[in-house]
């Protein structure tokens, strides 16, 4: 299938989903008010790899953080989509592999990953049925 629609209507502020596209590990994050805060303090030209979080969101649904579940470093899937696992320095995401640290908008902020947790091609049907791809 090229594209796959998920129901994210279960997900409160502040949880995440995993769920899979093309085989790939897809993290689907409903951001808290805090969170969103925070990835817009940051001053996109000190970032690595330089996006806001409006860049890698889609218009009126910041909160919807839709990422592929795959390290930029050398593929191992990160923590800290499912409840309880360590979302590293930044909040946001983990790389235990070798120490990826990704913020709220799972952009990289320390540690080997070269590039931001890629946003997958998305569109939102209704406000709780997101297609990927
Ligand atoms: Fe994630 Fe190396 S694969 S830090």
């Amino acid at each position: 299938l090229a594209s796959t629609e998920v129901d994210i209507s279960a997900i409160e502020p502040g949880q995440a989903i995993k769920t899979s596209w093309r085989k790939q590990p897809v993290f689907i994050r409903n951001l808290t008010e805090a969170e969103i805060a925070d990835a817009n303090s940051v001053s996109v030209d000190e970032l690595r790899d330089p996006e806001s979080l409006a860049d890698r969101t889609s218009d009126g649904k910041e909160n919807w953080l839709i990422t592929l579940g795959v390290c930029t470093h050398l593929g191992c899937v990160p923590l800290g989509a499912a409840q309880g696992e360590v979302k590293g320095e930044y909040g946001g995401y983990f790389c235990p592999c070798h120490g990826s640290h990704y913020d709220t908008a799972a952009r990289i902020r320390k540690g080997p990953a070269p590039t931001n947790l890629e946003v997958p091609e998305h569109e939102f049907l209704t406000d709780t049925v997101v297609k990927i791809g």
